[in-house]
């Protein structure tokens, strides 16, 4: 009608978490009005322009088309945004004492074959130089936890995990183990290297633009489990990485950081294995917190969903 006001940006928002504030189940209203709320708040401080709204309908469309059965964009995003170090704290706090969890990655495969104690994950990796890696798995007294098993994954000294690799058929990098009546774990593989996160897709346009690299400090992927435990899932980080300070997806903390022990001469379970110098050992005791059933299933429900969107 004639003078009355026009329509303004904010009489739209509120019209809109009106339109939103019907929906029924709660949680989902909680999350759709925040959402709203913070998206439409974003939008006016930066000004967005119709072009750069395209620019970012662009990206979007372009992740959706990357994406397949072996490649999630999708996750890169939210891993190099920092938001699945954010979900994981909130979805799985740690006491003091306990292991801390980090980042579970697009690279985990299920069905890794078991191996026994010292067993070799990178037996067709011939460049790296050999490594064990030990300790044990203990409750938050310090009771080591029999029967734990580790589900274990790294990258290849090439920088690629087996199934980014177009040379490999077969799972490579990958071993379960379980811990024996002390609690001990022992594992052998490759001193893990730097690798970068695939940067060939709109996330890699992103890191280009922003001024950030892809790389991803050396590191060694567990999950380690126990019955009555909540199941961990982390890394162990190389101290002498030089990528520590500027994980591509934010995900090294302090307490995961392992020094790598070079040995030049055949000791312990490095002769036994028969294995040449130069080696290098390293150690880590995983702490387990007890833990409900549901938070149990929650950490499996998350492997099985990752692993249906395409890591495989
Ligand atoms: C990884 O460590 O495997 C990983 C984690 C996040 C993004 C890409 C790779
Ligand atoms: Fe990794």
């Amino acid at each position: 009608m004639a003078g009355e006001r026009n329509t303004t940006e904010d009489d739209i928002t509120a019209e809109v978490l009106q339109g939103f504030g019907q929906t029924p189940e709660p949680r989902l209203r909680q999350i759709m009005l925040g959402l709203i709320g913070r998206l439409h708040a974003f939008v006016k401080e930066v000004n967005l322009t119709e072009a750069e709204w395209f620019q970012a309908i662009e990206i979007l469309t372009k992740a959706g088309h990357m994406s397949d059965d072996k490649r999630q964009e999708f996750i890169l995003f939210s891993d190099t945004l920092g938001v699945s170090m954010v979900v994981d704290l909130l979805s799985h706090p740690k006491p003091d004492g306990a292991t801390e969890s980090t980042v579970f990655g697009p690279f985990h495969r299920l069905n890794a074959p078991e191996m026994p104690a010292g067993g070799n994950i990178a037996h067709l990796d011939k460049k790296g130089p050999p490594t064990l890696v030990s300790g044990r798995v203990l409750d938050l007294e310090g009771r080591p936890i029999a029967g734990a098993l580790l589900d274990v994954w790294q990258a290849q000294t090439s920088g690629l995990y087996d199934s980014q690799d177009p040379n490999l058929h077969e799972m490579h990098m990958r071993g379960k183990f379980h811990t024996d009546a002390e609690g001990r774990y022992l594992l052998r593989t490759v001193r893990p290297v730097h690798y970068p996160i695939p940067s060939d897709g709109p996330v890699g346009a992103m890191l280009r633009a922003t001024g950030r690299h892809p790389w991803r400090p050396a590191h060694i992927h567990f999950v380690v489990s126990a019955e009555g435990f909540e199941p961990v899932t982390t890394h162990i980080f190389d101290s002498a990485d030089e990528y520590l300070a500027s994980d591509a997806v934010f995900a090294v903390k302090e307490s995961l950081i392992c020094d790598f022990a070079r040995h030049d001469t055949a000791e312990g379970e490095a002769r036994r294995l028969a294995i040449e110098p130069p080696y290098y050992t390293t150690e880590f005791d995983f702490r387990l917190k007890p833990a409900s059933e549901q938070e149990t299933a929650n950490v499996l429900d998350a492997q099985r969903r990752l692993a249906a969107l395409g890591s495989r």
